[in-house]
């Protein structure tokens, strides 16, 4: 068997900065709620006309990941492709971020799992390369929410926590000895997949009906959340998956020289690294600038991380997320 190692990172986010100041005045919010709630003072949002779409973020993180990994297009083997917001219902960005990069006839594959679809999307990458069948696979998570949310005081409590961007990593087989991802581990359970979620349109709820109905209180079209009930399993299972993943290397908590959790609300993070008694140094969260960027956020908050000199080579990195499904999953890593 093979190990795979991240290479190289990358990561884009559009340049218009939405603030709390902004939301408060296009619904009934305010900066002191959201800060309070969820620790976001900022975010990013696509700005018709600027260019960009899900795929076309995960271009730019992905060129950044591949120069700073010193790996050609020409020897991507597959590409993986996380998000909730696809450009198009189908296919999926994982072809269009082929087509726009001029990437050869490799296979594309998009992963479905929402806030875990970055972790999710390596952990496939990481079993094609552990196999021998690949050397090097782009991963990607990049989301566009802003373009489907409700900005409206209805929305609220979803609106003011997602943001846009895009996160990549090059994973390519490890040449350096006990060095890489040791693990990775998912789950999911799919009895609370209605709890945060995004009904229509769908096969189920599909356009001529949302047309014909053109609901004023039913809205399928905009994304739901119980954020209570996210919030409660959001705990549980990040530790679970926290400590599935040390317990299978062997780890102690206080083996990690980094967690990076998914952004989901600093809360969440904030009661993580209480209850494993971690640093502040051991923690990385910027969710306060960028919001919940759902599969984007660990690839932003990973390469950040590198590029403020926070992760060092050698260092036991932890990745751990949860989402709709929902999904929880995490990888273990020697940097
Ligand atoms: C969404 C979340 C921030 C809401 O915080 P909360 O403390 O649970 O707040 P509640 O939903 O109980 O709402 C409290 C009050 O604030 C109001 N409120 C909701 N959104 C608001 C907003 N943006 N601004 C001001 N008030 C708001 C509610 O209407 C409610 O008012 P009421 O008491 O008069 O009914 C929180 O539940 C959360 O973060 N959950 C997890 C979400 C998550 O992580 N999702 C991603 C998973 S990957």
């Amino acid at each position: 068997m093979y190990t795979s190692r991240i290479t190289g990172m990358g990561k884009y986010v559009p340049e218009n900065i939405v603030t709390n100041d902004d939301l408060s005045k296009l619904m009934d919010t305010n900066d002191a709620w959201i800060q309070e709630r969820t620790g976001i003072k900022e975010r990013r949002h696509i700005k018709k006309g600027d260019g960009n779409s899900t795929a076309v973020m995960g271009v730019k993180a992905a060129e950044m990941a591949l120069e700073r990994a010193k790996v050609s297009k020409d020897d991507i083997d597959m590409i993986v492709f996380a998000t909730l917001s696809p450009d198009y219902y189908f296919p999926g960005c994982g072809v269009q971020v082929q087509e726009m990069m001029n990437i050869h006839t490799c296979p594309a594959i998009d992963v479905r799992n929402q806030c875990s679809g970055f972790v999710y999307a390596l952990s496939v990458a990481d079993q094609f390369i552990k196999t021998g069948m690949y050397k090097n696979v782009l991963v990607i998570g990049s989301e566009n929410h802003s373009g489907g949310l409700d900005f409206t005081t209805r929305g609220r409590s979803v609106s003011v926590i997602f943001g846009d961007g895009a996160g990549a990593a090059v994973l390519s087989r490890s040449e350096v000895d006990g060095h890489g991802i040791l693990s990775t581990h998912l789950h999911s359970e799919g009895k609370h997949a209605l709890e945060l979620s995004l009904k229509g349109p769908s096969t189920n709820h599909w356009v001529p009906q949302l047309i014909e109905e053109n609901p004023q209180e039913d809205i399928p079209y905009y994304p739901y959340m119980n954020g209570q009930f996210v919030f409660k399993n959001a705990v549980v299972r990040f530790s679970e998956v926290i400590m599935e993943g040390l317990k299978a290397n062997n780890l102690e908590v206080s083996d990690i020289d980094m967690l990076v959790p998914h952004q989901a609300n600093l809360r969440i993070s904030q009661f993580i690294q209480k209850k494993f008694q971690l640093s502040d140094d051991k923690v990385y969260n910027n969710i306060q600038r960028y919001g919940n960027t759902t599969a984007a956020s660990i690839p932003i908050a990973l390469c950040e991380a590198w590029e403020e000199g926070k992760i060092k080579e050698g260092d036991t990195v932890v990745l751990a997320a949860f989402g709709s499904g929902f999904t929880w999953a995490s990888a273990v890593m020697k940097w």
